[in-house]
């Protein structure tokens, strides 16, 4: 498991809190960036040119992810990485994730698959260190879970690289909620791109346009040096990302998604992932015990 200095928790916590009672904190690139050794958050960085491109992605405005999907078990001190489906037929492993067609204006009606991130990525230093710290300042509340300190979470590695007078639509293009308790991004790379503005507005601006939700708008910011981030109380606010447009050569803009969602005991027990997660009441912390199994799951 990771660690960062007293500094750093502080300030996460911080967010934590406050994301907790007003939807969302954001948080300086100074404060991640002085966790991560150069090495790795290089080689994390570079990996970004790998990503691969969405197959039905607009040919103007390219669209590259990964999906990956874990879980952070916090009292026990582990991390870990779901073994990646595998399609039997074209031999090759994909992570499944579904948008919907009205979430997805520039690709509708497509079921979008994606790649899982590579080992080596996952293995990253860096990556591991930035799902530590989106544990730490993502918002659950103590009443979520049985256990707050056993959380599935999902990251999405997304890169954008639009072209020059080619605006992209937003997805969705409306305030909306992702479905998610909490989550947190960090800003990767801003190259030559304009937009990628964040809103914040009230639960009953879900479904409005940036234009008629305006007046209500909570907050309007923009990520703009890598490393900066946000956390989000999923439940509270709705949140809207404006369209990315192309300023000059090599326009392109990554980022990277972690939702946290608190696990149930009904969500251990109907794991559809053939993961053994037994539950074992320890005196000290009731924590739930995850276990590997033969999966393939491996710890970090
Ligand atoms: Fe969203």
């Amino acid at each position: 498991m990771p660690s960062c200095t007293d500094y750093c928790r502080e300030k996460l916590i911080e967010a934590c809190v406050t994301a907790r009672g007003d939807g969302y904190a954001f948080l300086s690139n100074e404060i991640i960036e002085h966790e991560i050794d150069p090495q790795s958050k290089q080689d994390f960085l570079d990996s970004i040119a790998t990503v691969p491109q969405e197959a039905f992605a607009n040919p103007h405005n390219i669209r590259s992810r990964w999906v990956s999907y874990g879980y952070v078990d916090y009292v026990n001190g582990k991390l870990w990485i779901d073994h990646p489906s595998h399609n039997a037929k074209s031999g090759t492993t994909f992570s499944q994730y579904n948008l919907m067609p009205d979430t997805n204006p520039e690709l509708a009606g497509v079921n979008r698959q994606y790649e899982p991130m590579p080992l080596k990525v996952r293995e990253n230093a860096c990556f591991k260190k930035l799902v530590y710290l989106g544990y730490l300042m993502s918002p659950v509340h103590a009443g979520d879970s049985d256990n707050p300190a056993l959380q599935r979470f999902q990251a999405h590695l997304i890169c954008f690289t639009p072209r020059e007078g080619i605006d992209s639509v937003a997805t969705p293009d409306a305030f909306h909620q992702d479905d998610d308790f909490v989550f947190c991004v960090y800003l990767l790379e801003r190259n030559n791109v304009e937009g990628g503005v964040n809103y914040f507005a009230p639960l009953d601006c879900s479904g409005m346009s940036l234009k008629d939700a305006y007046p209500k708008v909570l907050c309007e910011k923009t990520l703009l040096n890598p490393f900066s981030a946000y956390t989000v109380n999923d439940r509270i606010v709705s949140h809207y990302v404006s369209s990315i447009a192309s300023r000059g050569d090599g326009a392109a803009r990554s980022i990277l998604i972690l939702s946290f969602k608190p696990m149930k005991v009904d969500d251990v027990v109907s794991s559809k992932t053939g993961i053994g997660i037994s539950r074992r009441l320890s005196s000290a912390s009731e924590s739930l015990m995850v276990e590997k199994d033969a999966v393939g799951l491996k710890p970090w």
